[in-house]
């Protein structure tokens, strides 16, 4: 066989921890295997060349394929695995993305959404990644400089047109982008991903995002920690019923959770039914943050029902925020109010502290844009002077409405 890999009875032992339908935050996990368990493991270990030929073979025939602990898979052509069914990856050891960003810049899968490429579509159905191992992106070498803006970066993993997908137990180190995007997703489930993206060299990395949602429903990401240079989670357009549980998120100059939306003229976005959830947050540039474009030739959309609750958050340089007017001027603003939006949005229990006076800032459109804006339980300082909350343009209820004068609803 043609393959290095070998392929052995694999007396169903792999799949402990997913068996039946587990209850697991408001979602449940997918089933897997349907009905029996895979009686076929495939291992696949490093040829010395490009992997990925032999791991798209591997995952093709073999129902489960375990990278194993010592194997680093070398991979320097993309990852086309769109359409599998009832898969297993269990990645013991790594998978490392060459380098050679000039390369995948123009090789790697074209992501149209925000002008983007990736290494890695993962697509199907009933699909488990995990095995405690490592995806290496390679993201701090010369050639991958996020200052030549020529270059396209890729994304890590790209969840593609997917149903019933687990990912656990994985780290991320160097994503040269954003590590995770859900594209087109269904009940996609994230479970203790660790992620480290800080550069120790001169290269700085960028725009090295935890998680970007867009276009998918029921996703959830949970128990995991993010140590990154910039948003922990953000949603894009049509994200719904997502649930964020459990993050802890570092990073010196980062955005955090995040909505940019209504960017694009003729372009209707949705974010709805978000609930994010003990999150802690350390040096963050934002924490809990909506924000959406305003301004002439931009888009449209709702931002509806979205809480955030437990917050923790220390050294954050905007602990609270809504920006209706995103990336324009007030006076254009007022001209031109944003299309998108924001309604029923709940912060509640977000305590801390923050690296300016103003530590909260709830910034709306004018011409009654937002409504049903609730804040409750915020106790949030600014350790080193005057502590403050601005808002314009919009009605605040709530427990915690009164730090909010102009804008308290009597
Ligand atoms: C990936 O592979 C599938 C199935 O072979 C194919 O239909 C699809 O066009 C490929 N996707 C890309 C982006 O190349
Ligand atoms: C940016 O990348 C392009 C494409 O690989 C390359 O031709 C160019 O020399 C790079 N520029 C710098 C300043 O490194
Ligand atoms: C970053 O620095 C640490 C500690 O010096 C080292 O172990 C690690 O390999 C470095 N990472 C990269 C990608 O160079
Ligand atoms: C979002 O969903 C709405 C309603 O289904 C649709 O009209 C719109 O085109 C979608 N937007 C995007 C960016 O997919
Ligand atoms: C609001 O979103 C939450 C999930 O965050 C969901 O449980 C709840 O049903 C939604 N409420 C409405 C009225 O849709
Ligand atoms: C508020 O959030 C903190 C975490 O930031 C948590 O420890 C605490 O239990 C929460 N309080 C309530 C009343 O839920
Ligand atoms: C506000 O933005 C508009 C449109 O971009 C621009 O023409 C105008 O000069 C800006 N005004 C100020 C005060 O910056
Ligand atoms: C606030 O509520 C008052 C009374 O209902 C209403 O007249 C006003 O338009 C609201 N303001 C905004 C900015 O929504």
């Amino acid at each position: 066989m043609r393959f290095s890999f070998f392929v052995f009875a694999s007396l169903g032992l792999i799949l402990p921890s997913v068996a039946g339908a587990e209850s697991f935050g408001s979602l449940s996990k997918p089933k897997f295997p349907p009905g029996k368990p895979p009686k076929i493991s495939c291992i696949l270990t490093a040829s010395g060349a490009d992997d990925a030929p032999n791991f798209l073979k591997a995952v093709e025939v073999c129902p489960t394929v375990t990278i194993p602990k010592s194997t680093t898979l070398n991979i320097e052509t993309r990852l086309n695995m769109t359409g599998l069914r009832d898969k297993h990856i269990n990645l013991e050891g790594t998978i490392k993305f060459s380098p050679d960003i000039p390369y995948w810049s123009g090789n790697g899968f074209f992501i149209p959404f925000q002008t983007q490429i990736t290494f890695w579509l993962l697509g199907g159905e009933n699909i488990l990644f995990d095995g405690g191992g490592t995806l290496d992106g390679s993201g701090q070498k010369p050639s991958n400089s996020a200052k030549n803006s020529s270059l396209l970066r890729p994304i890590t993993l790209t969840v593609f047109q997917a149903k019933d997908v687990l990912i656990e137990n994985i780290h991320m180190i160097n994503s040269p982008e954003w590590h995770n995007l859900v594209n087109e997703g269904q009940n996609v489930v994230y479970n203790n991903i660790n992620i480290n993206a800080i550069s120790n060299s001169t290269h700085g990395a960028a725009n090295t995002d935890g998680w970007n949602v867009y276009r998918s429903d029921s996703v959830s990401i949970l128990n995991s920690v993010i140590v990154n240079g910039d948003d922990c989670v953000a949603f894009k357009p049509n994200a719904t019923n997502v649930l964020v549980e459990n993050l802890d998120c570092t990073g010196s100059q980062l955005k955090s959770l995040k909505r940019s939306l209504g960017q694009f003229p003729g372009v209707f976005d949705i974010v709805e039914n978000v609930l994010a959830k003990n999150v802690k947050m350390t040096k963050a540039q934002n924490g809990a943050r909506i924000k959406a474009w305003a301004g002439p030739n931009v888009g449209s959309g709702i931002v509806k029902n979205i809480t955030f609750e437990n917050f923790f958050e220390t050294a954050v340089d905007n602990p609270i925020v809504i920006d209706q007017c995103y990336m324009t001027n007030t006076t254009a603003c007022a001209q031109f109010p944003s299309n998108t939006f924001i309604q029923d949005i709940w912060f509640t229990n977000i305590t801390g502290t923050g690296t300016k006076s103003n530590v909260a800032s709830l910034a709306c459109s004018p011409d009654g844009r937002c409504s049903d804006i609730n804040v409750n339980d915020i106790s949030l300082s600014f350790p080193s002077g005057t502590t403050t909350f601005s808002c314009q343009n919009l009605n605040i209820t709530g427990d915690a409405a009164g730090l909010f004068p102009i804008c308290k609803t009597t």
